[in-house]
């Protein structure tokens, strides 16, 4: 008798427990069409400013070899240097930072730098 009372009494406790699960996924609140006019999704339009890239002798090799690991912004914002210093910079990239620019091109952007951020002695 005991047992029967246990075995009856765990199945109500199963049932209760099963009824009140689908108690809970009946209180999930669903958004009205009147919240969803309040929390609508926001476009914004951020402003766009064009890349300030000098225009210059080989200023497509200067793009493609030094403006993969900072922006261009970086290099004109440096004092107008000599042609000597430029290609000091130029080659500071190769060796310490790892630019893989062939000589060619080393000669053609230091070209475009004098041009572009040179100082009055350096042509
Ligand atoms: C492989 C990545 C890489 C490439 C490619 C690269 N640079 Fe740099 N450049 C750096 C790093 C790193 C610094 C140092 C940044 C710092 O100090 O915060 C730097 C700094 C500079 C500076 C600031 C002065 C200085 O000496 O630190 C100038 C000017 C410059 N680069 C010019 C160039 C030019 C011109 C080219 C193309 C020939 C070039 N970079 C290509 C990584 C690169």
């Amino acid at each position: 008798m005991r047992k029967a009372n246990c075995i009856c009494s765990a199945v109500m406790m199963g049932i209760v427990f099963c009824l009140s699960l689908v108690g809970q996924t009946q209180q999930v609140p669903k958004a009205s069409p009147k919240q969803a006019a309040v929390n609508p999704v926001h476009t914004i339009v951020l402003p766009q400013y064009p890349p300030e890239i000098a225009a210059g002798p080989h200023v497509d090799t200067y793009r493609k070899d030094c403006l993969i690991c900072h922006s261009s912004r970086y290099v004109a914002m440096q004092p107008r240097f000599s042609k000597g210093v430029w290609e000091k910079e130029v080659k500071k990239m190769v060796d310490a930072y790892g630019a893989t620019i062939s000589d060619a091109e080393q000669k053609e952007i230091v070209e475009y730098l004098v041009a572009v951020r040179g100082a009055s002695d350096s042509k």
